[in-house]
């Protein structure tokens, strides 16, 4: 199948080079045209622009951020929506908000064109070794139409429900993350302020009862300080928790702490963390410069 690969950012760069790893013909398009480069070298081709994909794709595949990046690249003056032939399918595996999806499903519904949205857990190394989980929202038939292709990049295809369904359970596992990694952070600057040495609050955080596993593979980054080369990045998941909290009031429930965590986490990106990891949360509350801390 001709697959068509849109947004080659940390996580679509890596999915797509194991699609073209597994022997797939992958046409290509990214706003900034030099993140495509390793995947051209993998025998990828470029197109000039969302439409010209379409043009070419069986399946198009969008790996953005944020949700208006997604609405460009579908509905923009050079969008691929109407470039794609009805009966085609386009999966979406960016983290969007519910609502978000089910308007882009009725998009694409009214073009003739299939519609999944497939959003992912694992980060930077699970893009990178295929071994990504797919939350996934949809007809039945059309996932099974493309899960071969989905093994590829991942190595867990779970079925939420109809359309929208997968972006919801990711948007509950992201505004956890968030508020996890912020509640930690906290505890870790009140543990320090009050003259726990950080080697043995750590283990005592992360081995415990409330150690998230997450947390334990950004030890290393809060030991040394640096956040550079962003797994996930901070401005990110900051879009995260805000679509979260979008959704919550869609939805007519309340979420004061996500909340507050997503303030925290705008307070960072408007001091200049947006492109660090997102466990640079812990850095900015410490009140550690960015020199202190890289990035
Ligand atoms: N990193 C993770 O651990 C992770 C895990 C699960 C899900 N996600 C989700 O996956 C998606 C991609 O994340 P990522 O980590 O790969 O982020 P990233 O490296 O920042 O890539 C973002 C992608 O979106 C494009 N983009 C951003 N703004 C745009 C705009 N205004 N117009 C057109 N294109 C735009 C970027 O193009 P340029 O290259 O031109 O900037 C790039 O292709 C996000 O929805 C994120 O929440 C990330």
């Amino acid at each position: 199948m001709k697959i068509g690969f849109i947004g080659l950012g940390i996580m679509g760069s890596r999915m797509a080079a194991n699609l073209r790893n597994a022997g797939h013909t992958v046409v290509v398009h990214n706003r900034t045209r030099e993140k495509a480069e390793h995947l051209l070298s993998l025998g990828a081709t470029w197109a000039a622009s969302p439409a010209d994909v379409a043009l070419e794709a069986e399946a198009v595949f969008t790996m953005l951020a944020p949700p208006e990046a997604v609405r460009q690249a579908a509905l923009g003056g050079d969008g691929f929506l109407r470039a794609l032939a009805p009966g085609r399918l386009w999966v979406d595996f960016s983290t969007v908000d519910p609502s978000f999806s089910r308007e882009m499903a009725e998009k694409a519904r009214e073009t003739g064109v299939r519609f999944l949205d497939a959003p992912v857990t694992g980060s930077k190394g699970y893009a990178a070794e295929a071994k990504l989980t797919f939350w996934v929202g949809g007809a039945t038939v059309d996932l099974e139409a493309i899960k071969p292709l989905l093994e590829c990049m991942g190595n867990r295809v779970i079925h939420c429900g109809g359309q929208g369904m997968g972006s919801s359970l990711k948007m509950v596992m992201n505004q956890m993350l968030g508020t996890v990694m912020a509640a930690f952070s906290e505890g870790l600057v009140l543990g320090e302020a009050l003259g726990l040495p950080r080697k043995e609050l750590l283990d005592a955080l992360l081995d415990g009862a409330a150690g998230a596993p997450f947390l334990k593979l950004k030890r290393g980054r809060i030991e040394t300080g640096n956040y550079e080369a962003a797994d996930f990045s901070l401005r990110w998941l900051h879009k995260d928790l805000h679509l979260a909290a979008v959704s919550a009031y869609d939805s007519g429930v309340a979420m004061p702490v996500t909340n507050a965590a997503k303030e925290t986490f705008g307070l960072a990106v408007r001091g200049g963390r947006g492109d660090a990891d997102f466990s640079a949360i812990y850095a900015f509350l410490a009140g550690h410069s960015s020199t202190e801390s890289r990035l």
